[in-house]
């Protein structure tokens, strides 16, 4: 039922669209976590690359936000720009094109 040879490991772009309930505090919601998680979903579609976006609620690195992390073994990036997201995607794209080179 459902078996995969775990031949292939699944990719995910985590996007945090955390809003924190104070404010005054900084958090990836606010700074266009959501903008970011719903394009990088558009254009890895248009794309067909084999990831999968999900969203998170904080990453633990606010003050560096807006962040998104790519996993398994990818970079965590920081700063995100929801109007800029050709450098996150060239590193999405490269990710995606990675064989498993930690095994
Ligand atoms: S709110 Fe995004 S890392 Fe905490």
């Amino acid at each position: 039922m459902g078996y995969s040879a775990g031949m292939s490991t699944r990719k995910y772009v985590t996007v945090c669209i955390n809003h924190r309930a104070n404010p005054d505090l900084p958090s990836c919601g606010a700074r266009g976590g959501g903008e970011i998680a719903q394009a990088l979903k558009a254009a890895v579609a248009a794309q067909g690359l084999p990831v999968e976006v999900v969203t998170f609620n904080c990453l633990g690195e606010c003050e560096r936000g807006p962040n998104v992390k790519l996993s398994p073994g990818g970079e965590f990036c920081h700063g995100v720009r929801p109007d800029d997201l050709t450098p996150v995607l060239e590193k999405i794209s490269a990710f995606a094109g990675h064989a498993d080179s930690r095994e």
